[in-house]
């Protein structure tokens, strides 16, 4: 039987967090009820000692969200977890979010502090905040570069204290995806109350690992992932949504499924890139311009032949514009019949050779032929033929 893993999008806190993405209260409810359309279990609105304004925004979601859990951030500081904590007093299911720094570069270079005392920050933070809900999340932060042993002391103490979820955090997104599963993998044989509380991957994506690093996570016994739509978020990033779903979505044999309806993923990924005003690259995994689309000759006839040869997700799947045959001076005379043939010319083997000699010299000239270009070259071909 399949295990499910929980999806905690951080898209409206870690990813509005990105130069010029941030938004304002009506935009991100707006993006809350998408996101919880999704079918995501867990939302992170915001973080509401910030501003004045997140406060408002994390208040109205919290209002208007009915499934997911709605959550917000603090830091380990009581004001914070107080603050939070009324901003989240409208949810049907709230969660505080709050931790503090574990690894030596931010308890010495951060808070000129000791192991000794952060550790008993953590407990005490995860205590206050018990006060106030039931769902506590504690964050190691930069857990990714945090000695195994002291960060299982902080986990079991932690937990101890009431924490119903750990967050493991790469958040300079250094490990590599062996480093960061044997962390989990360490902390499962390792903390003796581990069986009460539910992992959590967050990994950031500096050196591109981000997506491998939180499948690994969960191969090694963490059960939800921390993500963003279309990956956004500080630096190089965070865990992108559409990624984790997709590869636990085809990926049966590892036994984990997700809530996501993977439909949506396409237009929620044009949703935020829009309202965010942050483009998609083209080449991005699952919602970027180009996933479907192919323009080498030798894959245009593979996949016209059979789609699967080139594509092992069905557009369609993911919300997709259908597969497109882009028509390059590197396409191949089936792809110019394709596309002729769409546009409801029906020629002969005949025609498409000398049509093909006529379309490489339009294509050596532009980057893309385009449907006029097509119309055009068809048009003449034929009235000679006639
Ligand atoms: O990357 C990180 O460590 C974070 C924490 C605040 C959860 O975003
Ligand atoms: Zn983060």
């Amino acid at each position: 039987m399949s295990e499910k893993i929980n999806i905690f999008d951080t898209t409206l806190r870690d990813g509005e967090q990105v130069p010029g993405c941030k938004l304002n209260t009506t935009e991100k409810i707006e993006l809350a009820l998408a996101i919880e359309q999704l079918g995501v279990d867990i939302i992170e609105a915001g973080f509401p000692i910030s501003s004045p304004g997140d406060f408002y925004s994390v208040q109205e979601i919290a209002k208007i969200i009915t499934h997911a859990s709605v959550c917000g951030l603090s830091r380990a500081v009581k004001k914070d977890i107080e603050v939070a904590a009324d901003a989240l007093k409208y949810a049907k299911k709230p969660r505080i979010h709050t931790g503090i720094g574990t690894s030596d570069y931010h308890i010495k270079g951060k808070f000129n502090s000791t192991r000794e005392d952060i550790l008993e920050r953590a407990i005490q933070c995860v205590k206050w905040a018990k006060n106030f809900v039931d769902d506590v999340e504690f964050y190691a932060e930069d857990a990714g570069r945090t000695d195994n042993e002291y960060l299982a002391r902080v986990v079991e103490a932690v937990i101890k204290a009431g924490a119903t979820v750990i967050n493991i955090p790469d958040t300079t997104g250094y490990c590599l995806p062996s480093q960061y599963g044997e962390k989990i993998a360490y902390l499962r044989n390792n903390v003796s109350n581990i069986d009460k509380a539910i992992l959590s991957c967050h990994c950031h994506n500096d050196l591109g690992l981000a997506t491998a690093n939180s499948i690994e996570g969960v191969i090694h016994g963490a059960r939800q992932i921390e993500c963003t739509i279309n990956g956004l978020g500080e630096r190089a990033g965070n865990t992108s949504l559409e990624e984790v779903v997709m590869v636990i979505q085809q990926h049966k044999n590892l036994g984990f499924y997700t809530n996501i309806k993977t439909k949506q993923l396409n237009p929620i990924s044009r949703l935020v890139s829009d309202t965010m005003r942050m483009p998609v690259q083209p080449n991005k995994a699952i919602v970027g311009a180009n996933a479907f689309s192919h323009s080498s000759g030798i894959h245009q006839d593979g996949f016209l032949k059979s789609a699967i040869t080139y594509e092992i997700i069905n557009p369609k799947d993911v919300g997709a514009d259908i597969s497109k045959i882009v028509l390059t001076a590197r396409s191949g005379r089936s792809a110019l019949a394709f596309r002729l043939k769409n546009l409801g010319y029906e020629c002969t083997r005949n025609d498409i050779d000398v049509l093909y000699e006529k379309f490489l010299q339009i294509a050596d000239q532009k980057k893309e032929v385009g449907d006029d270009d097509l119309h055009e070259m068809a048009k003449q071909h034929l009235s000679i033929e006639a």
